[in-house]
């Protein structure tokens, strides 16, 4: 076999340490980077420079930026098989970010979900870097010559936009940059907050019943599930539009457990929601326990924590400059 035929194809994805890692991350994001990190040629960042595009308090958000590599880990990302590193160590990604801002047009970020989102919840707070957040997201992608970023639902556009991106500098300067896919699971794309189950699940959820965080405490996942919204029926089925909070718990135990919707709703016959409730959250607790376990663990070694996010930055420094010199050659800067 040819080298090119055996040559691992190539994935990016990041997380901003904005707040405590989610099960709705786990679920939709990081599940499926570790399934896929056998097979590809992983890049898993923590991505600061975008947090900061809302207002952090520094201390909070350099603890969370290790808490976050810990637990990277602690979910089974081997940092001997994947390049794991934070954003701001890789100057190439501001680099390329600038670069792209001036090939993205103003009407299409104004389109974004996410920034229209967030500028509503931030009224005092509208700034460029906000708007412009989709060329720095493009630049991460782009300056691996990714194939696939695994991300949950919510991200699909900016992915799409990427592509958009990247498609209009290759217009105008020949194939510079590969076309990356987005890879959102079937089950566990959006996972719904558990008291208002038609908003998602998220760090920023000022409920604190809604969100369930993977460093939870067991008694306090058990009280949330306990708690989760459901409806006046006694029938668990998978039905959406009419069934969210239900649906949203038999996706969370679907993708918990390895059981499918039929086997859910068969195993809950003529059970109330009292009983399934509490089997989802046990099986949350049981999912996640290993996880926090290796994680404290991690978060007290500082030493190794460090070796991990030096490496990784060399690794993915060295892996982006090749793609940073050719735009800035096809562009017409003067080389180095
Ligand atoms: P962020 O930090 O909001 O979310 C991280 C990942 O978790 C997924 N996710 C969910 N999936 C299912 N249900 C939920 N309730 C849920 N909440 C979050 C998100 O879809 C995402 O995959 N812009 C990105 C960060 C980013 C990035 C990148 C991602 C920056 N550069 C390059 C991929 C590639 C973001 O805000 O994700």
């Amino acid at each position: 076999m040819d080298e090119k035929a055996i040559e691992k194809k190539t994935i990016f994805s990041g997380i901003q340490p904005s707040g405590e890692l989610t099960l709705g991350s786990y679920l939709g994001a990081i599940k499926n980077w570790v399934e896929l990190s056998d097979t590809y040629n992983c890049y898993y960042c923590i991505v600061d420079m975008h947090a900061i595009t809302v207002r952090q308090n520094p201390s909070d958000l350099r603890r969370r930026t290790l808490h976050q590599l810990a637990q990277y880990i602690a979910c089974g990302l081997d940092p001997m098989k994947n390049t794991i590193f934070i954003q701001s160590h890789v100057p190439a990604h501001a680099e390329l970010a600038w670069v792209l801002n001036c090939y993205t047009m103003f009407g299409e970020l104004s389109r974004m979900t996410q920034f229209k989102d967030k500028s509503a919840k931030n009224a005092d707070n509208i700034n460029a870097g906000l708007f412009t957040y989709p060329a720095l997201m493009a630049a991460d992608i782009l300056l691996y010559q990714t194939d696939l970023v695994p991300v949950g639902e919510d991200q699909k556009q900016h992915v799409e936009i990427t592509r958009d991106i990247a498609q209009r500098f290759n217009g105008v300067y020949g194939e510079v940059f590969r076309l990356p896919e987005p890879y959102i699971p079937k089950v566990g794309a959006r996972i719904m907050s558990l008291t208002s189950p038609e908003n998602k699940m998220s760090k920023s959820d000022k409920d604190p019943g809604g969100c369930i965080y993977i460093m939870q405490s067991p008694d306090d996942i058990t009280r949330c599930f306990k708690r989760a919204v459901t409806d006046c029926e006694t029938c668990v089925r998978f039905d959406p539009s009419d069934k969210p909070g239900v649906s949203n718990l038999m996706q969370i135990y679907s993708v918990a457990t390895g059981a499918s919707f039929g086997e859910i709703e068969k195993e809950f016959e003529g059970k109330g929601y009292g009983d399934f409730k509490v089997k989802v959250g046990e099986s949350v607790v049981e999912l996640l326990r290993p996880i926090r376990e290796e994680a404290e663990r991690l978060i007290a070694d500082k030493t190794y924590l460090e070796s991990i996010y030096k490496e990784g930055a060399e690794k993915a420094s060295r892996a982006s400059a090749k793609i940073l010199r050719k735009v800035y050659k096809k562009i017409g800067f003067v080389e180095r």
